[in-house]
This record gives C-alpha cells, sequence and structure tokens, in this order.
C-alpha cells in the first residue's frame, strides 16, 4: 500500500472513531506519542484552533519545525521517559494517544505510566491493535505484523478485564484498527493479569474431536 493510502487511512479511522468526541470537548488537552508524517498531529491542532487548548507531542526524530502553532509543544524524547515528559505537564489530558510501538509490551507500559494523567472521562486511544489486513492473502499480508497485532488485542483484553472498574473499552477494527479506552475513575490500575487462553488447551482438543465426529 502507498504512503498517501495509509495516510488517508490512519485520517479516515481517526475521524470514524475520536473526532466526534474531541469536537463537543472545551479546552481540549491532548498528549500524543508518534508524530512522523503530522496526520493525527495536523487534526488534533485543526480542532483545537476552534476549541482552544493545547498538544504536546513526543516522538524520538525531532518533527519540531512540521507545524508553527503556538498551542503545540514537541518534545524530542522516547514516549516512555515519563520523568522527563512530565516536567511539562500542566494539567491531566482529555486525550492520550499512543502511535509509536506498537506492541504488547509497550502498549501495557505506556498504559501504566500515563494512566494518572488522564481526566476521568478521558480517552486513551490506542492505534494498530487488529490484524485482519495482515492475514493471509488480506491487503497488508504480514506474518510477524498478524501476530504482533494479535498479542497487541489480547494486551487490550488484559488491560480492561483487569481493571472493569476503572475503564471502559470501544473497539474498532477499521483498517489497522483502534482501542479506545474511557477512564471511570481516578484510582491506581491494576495489575495486567493474563487472560488465560483455552482455545489450544487439551479439553477443547477432544471437543474439537468430538464435534469432527458429530
Ligand atoms: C506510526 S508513526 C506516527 C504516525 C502519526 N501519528 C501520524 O498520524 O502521522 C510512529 C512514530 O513514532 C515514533 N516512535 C517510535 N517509537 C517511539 C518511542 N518509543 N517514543 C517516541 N516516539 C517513537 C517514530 O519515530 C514515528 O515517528
Amino acid at each position: 500500500m502507498n504512503k498517501s493510502l495509509s495516510n488517508n487511512k490512519t485520517l479516515e479511522k481517526l475521524n470514524f472513531f475520536v473526532k466526534d468526541d474531541l469536537i463537543k470537548i472545551k479546552n481540549l488537552n491532548i498528549l500524543e506519542f508518534g508524530v512522523h508524517a503530522g496526520i493525527s498531529t495536523k487534526l488534533f491542532l485543526q480542532i483545537i484552533k476552534n476549541n482552544k487548548g493545547k498538544l504536546i507531542s513526543i516522538d524520538t526524530v525531532d518533527y519540531k519545525s512540521s507545524f508553527d502553532d503556538k498551542n503545540w509543544l514537541f518534545l524530542n524524547c522516547r514516549d516512555d521517559n515519563f520523568k522527563y515528559i512530565n516536567k511539562f505537564i500542566k494539567q491531566k489530558f482529555d486525550l492520550i494517544y499512543l502511535d509509536t510501538q506498537h506492541n504488547e509490551k509497550h502498549i501495557k507500559n505506556i498504559f501504566n505510566l500515563y494512566f494518572d494523567q488522564l481526566k476521568v472521562g478521558g480517552i486513551f486511544l490506542v492505534d494498530d491493535i487488529f490484524w485482519l489486513p495482515y492475514t493471509k492473502g488480506s491487503y497488508r499480508d504480514n506474518f510477524h505484523i498478524e501476530i504482533n497485532n494479535r498479542e497487541s488485542f489480547s494486551g487490550i483484553m488484559d488491560i480492561y478485564n483487569s481493571n472493569l472498574d476503572k475503564v471502559e473499552l470501544i473497539l474498532s477494527p477499521k483498517h489497522t484498527g483502534m482501542a479506545k479506552f474511557i477512564k471511570l475513575k481516578n484510582k491506581k490500575l491494576n495489575y495486567f493479569k493474563k487472560i488465560k487462553n483455552r482455545q489450544f488447551g487439551f479439553k477443547n482438543y477432544i471437543r474439537n474431536l468430538r464435534n469432527f465426529f458429530i
């Protein structure tokens, strides 16, 4: 897939899944991890222009000259450098958007590090958590990303299942997918306990065998 098509899909996904939530919020305060082509950054800055607010964007590549906007602060560092980033956080966020390293371990780490910095009612948005485009024969056929995204998805389930009283979860499988957590209360997160999968266990093997013969 060429780059501009992929960029359009990112914008399509954000417009479809989160824009309506954001345009309702006055003095919108956003923390964004991952700038690259600036698709999300540009959209957030446009909404902030109407609603007032601030956007802090983080990337390991220096994108500070990508936008010239008084409502934008760019920090050239890793997203897990909480100690440094926290110095610039003046108030809790309405949206934290994670679009950097798309793997289970990183998602869980960033969720843990920044959950306290989200307002109650705020959204923690995680990009690229579905595997459908990467399955065999699909338009992005890729073994490694399919498996990686299946793991990311199960990580999202672990976060949710371990914290049912603290977060609501809405999912979109559109394109490469997104997860939208909504914070319900200001309480310390529980440990993200791995959900046991019984699909590949002996009991299911027997079940499949029985189903085969009836
Ligand atoms: C998928 S791109 C972001 C796309 C962007 N949201 C958009 O809409 O155009 C991922 C970006 O994350 C950055 N990145 C990767 N790992 C990072 C990390 N641990 N901390 C900060 N930035 C990281 C990369 O440099 C890259 O610019």
